[in-house]
Formats: C-alpha cells, structure tokens, sequence
C-alpha cells in the first residue's frame, strides 16, 4: 500500500477517476486530497468517494503551510492533477522525483504561466493545430518544465471546438494518468 496525496484546484474529474482506477483493480492505495479552492468540486467528489480531504489556500502555501502538511504526510507520491499553482520552490527540493504533474498538451508547446485548462485548447484551437496532447512530467521550479515522464496524442480536426479539444484530452488523461501512476510507484 502506497500513500499517495493529490492536488487538485477545480473539477478534480483525475482525482476521482485514478482513484476508481485503483479501487477497481483492488489495489489498496491510501488516498488524500488538497485543494486551493474553498469551493472545488473535487472537495464533493473527496466525500462521495469517502477519501480524506483539506483546503489549504495561496496564502497558507506562502507561509509554509503546505510543505509542513506533506513533510507530515510523507507521501510515495504527490499528483498534481488540475492543480493550478505554481508549487512551491521549497517543497520541490524536499520530495526529489516524487511529484508529478498531468498537462493538457504537448509539452513544451502550450506551457507555461497562464496556459492551463480551456486557455490550452482556445490556444491549439486559435493556432490550427492539428494535433495535441497530454504531458505527464516531474515538477521542477519552473511552470510546465520538469522532465517529461510520459505523452501521447490525439489529432484536432479542423471544425473541432475548444470544447471538442478537451473531452479529447480529457479521455487521454483518463486513460493513461492513472497508468502512470502505478508504473511510477512500482519502479
Ligand atoms: C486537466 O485537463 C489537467 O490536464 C489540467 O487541468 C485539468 C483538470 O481537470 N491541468 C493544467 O492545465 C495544469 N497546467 P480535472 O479537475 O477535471 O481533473
């Protein structure tokens, strides 16, 4: 059994659905969830699923409070999945190798301050792309440029909206993320 913690800042739709992965497959993982959000959904989806969450805000990450909470924690692994804050410089440097982060693209195209969620896909939109992607990579300092641990791809058709782009990446995310996640805490 691994104890893994996720970050999650909105919907929190990874969370959830690696979390079912590993029940699924009865692998009895222990799961604990932070937010920066009072009002994340991934909070409702954390009870529904009867998994352990807390708020921890900005301004609580500015004066420790998060780096204090995982060196309690201790975790095998820390997934930010959705999680829209940059982590801090002080945590990266304490859990070597063992944060990961999922990004909606093909990095280090669409990374970035700034470049998360539906901004990705209005962007690969706006650009014609025709295709993108997901990116799973180690956490450094730096937005979006931690090793590259993992990408696949799927094309955008020319009439495909933003919205299009993202169920499409969203289904990438689902099938893979959680995949990841058990090659990386088996190695
Ligand atoms: C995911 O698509 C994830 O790749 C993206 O936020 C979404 C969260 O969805 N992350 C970033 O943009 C990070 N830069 P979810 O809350 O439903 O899992």
């Amino acid at each position: 059994m691994k104890n893994i913690v996720i970050l999650a800042s909105g919907s929190g739709s990874n969370a959830e659905n690696i979390i079912g992965y590993f029940r699924k497959k009865n692998i009895l993982h222990q799961f604990h969830i932070i937010t920066n959000k009072k009002d994340a959904f991934v909070l409702e989806r954390a009870k529904k699923l009867g998994v352990t969450a807390e708020i921890i805000t900005k301004k609580q990450n500015d004066e420790g409070v998060l780096e204090k909470r995982l060196l309690e924690l201790n975790p095998d692994l820390i997934v930010l999945a959705g999680y829209l804050l940059l982590f801090p410089a002080g945590i990266v440097q304490q859990f070597p190798n063992k944060i990961i982060n999922i990004h909606p693209a093909l990095l280090p195209k669409y990374g970035g301050k700034g470049m998360y969620g539906s901004f990705v896909h209005e962007a690969v939109v706006a650009n014609n792309e025709t295709e993108t992607g997901i990116s799973i990579h180690y956490v450094s300092e730096l937005y979006d440029e931690g090793a590259v641990i993992f990408q696949a791809k799927t094309s955008v058709a020319e009439n495909d909206t933003p919205d299009d782009v993202a169920q499409k990446v969203h289904q990438l995310e689902y099938e893979h993320f959680p995949k990841v996640i058990e090659k990386l805490l088996s190695d």
